[in-house]
Formats: structure tokens, C-alpha cells, sequence
């Protein structure tokens, strides 16, 4: 059921220090900064041969990632997302698993105009694991 891995999310408090650091420090390939105000985040991608890293930075009051940096002051990895070819399907599967999906089950369209759901974290190894239907 699992595809590609399509990105790894590391929270972070300070977007241009995070991109500074991986442009510069590491000669990463590192895109312009994204504001999603529907998904309280700025976003950065940087561009591996292989996969996706994706930084969030909290945006607005009420922004997701706010109590995950409250615990992890130097920002730290947020979640994993794999691809899978139908989103519905495998989370019928998943749910017949017993792995519960956030929010109400149905796909929301995620930071790369495609559908996106994510899973509990305590069912998946203490990751909070994202499906990107591609
Ligand atoms: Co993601």
C-alpha cells in the first residue's frame, strides 16, 4: 500500500535560520518560503535527488505545530508522509487495522494541492504519519 516516501516535516521556530542553515551549511536546494494561513504554517521545501525535506514554521494565533515547539524549543522532526495511489482505500484499510485517522476521516487538501490525511501518532511508533494520495 505504501508508496514513495514524499516528504520528512521538521517543525521549526525560525524559517530563515532553518533555510539559511541548509542552503549555506549544507548546499541544500531550498525554495522560497510558503504561507498556508488554511494550515497555520509557513513552508519551505528543500529539494533532495531522492525525497522531500519540508520545514514548518508556525503562522497565526492558533497554529498546529505551536505546542509540538513548545516541547521541542529547537524545532525537531513533526512527521513522515508516504504516498499511496487511492487515499480512500487505504484509510478504509488502515481503519479496519484499528489505526485511527485525525479529524473526521475525509482527506483534506494538504501543502501540495493534493489530498492528504494523517494518523494517529500513538498507533504509528510514536510518528505522526501523513498519506499523500499522488
Ligand atoms: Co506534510
Amino acid at each position: 500500500m505504501l508508496g514513495r516516501l514524499n516528504h520528512v516535516a521538521i517543525a521549526v521556530r525560525d524559517l530563515e535560520a532553518a533555510t539559511r542553515t541548509y542552503r549555506e551549511a549544507l548546499g541544500a536546494d531550498v525554495s522560497a518560503p510558503q504561507a498556508l494561513p488554511e494550515h497555520g504554517v509557513t513552508v519551505v521545501f528543500v529539494h533532495l535527488p531522492n525525497t522531500k525535506i519540508e520545514f514548518l514554521e508556525p503562522l497565526g494565533e492558533n497554529s498546529p505545530i505551536a505546542k509540538f515547539l513548545e516541547k521541542s524549543p529547537d524545532g525537531g522532526m513533526h512527521h513522515l508522509c508516504y504516498e499511496v495511489s487511492d487515499i480512500r482505500a487505504a484509510r478504509d484499510h488502515l481503519k479496519a487495522q484499528g489505526l485511527r485517522v485525525l479529524g473526521d476521516g475525509e482527506p483534506k487538501i494538504g501543502a501540495h494541492g493534493k489530498p492528504v490525511l494523517f494518523l494517529h501518532p500513538k498507533d504509528c511508533l510514536g510518528t505522526l504519519t501523513e498519506l499523500e494520495e499522488v
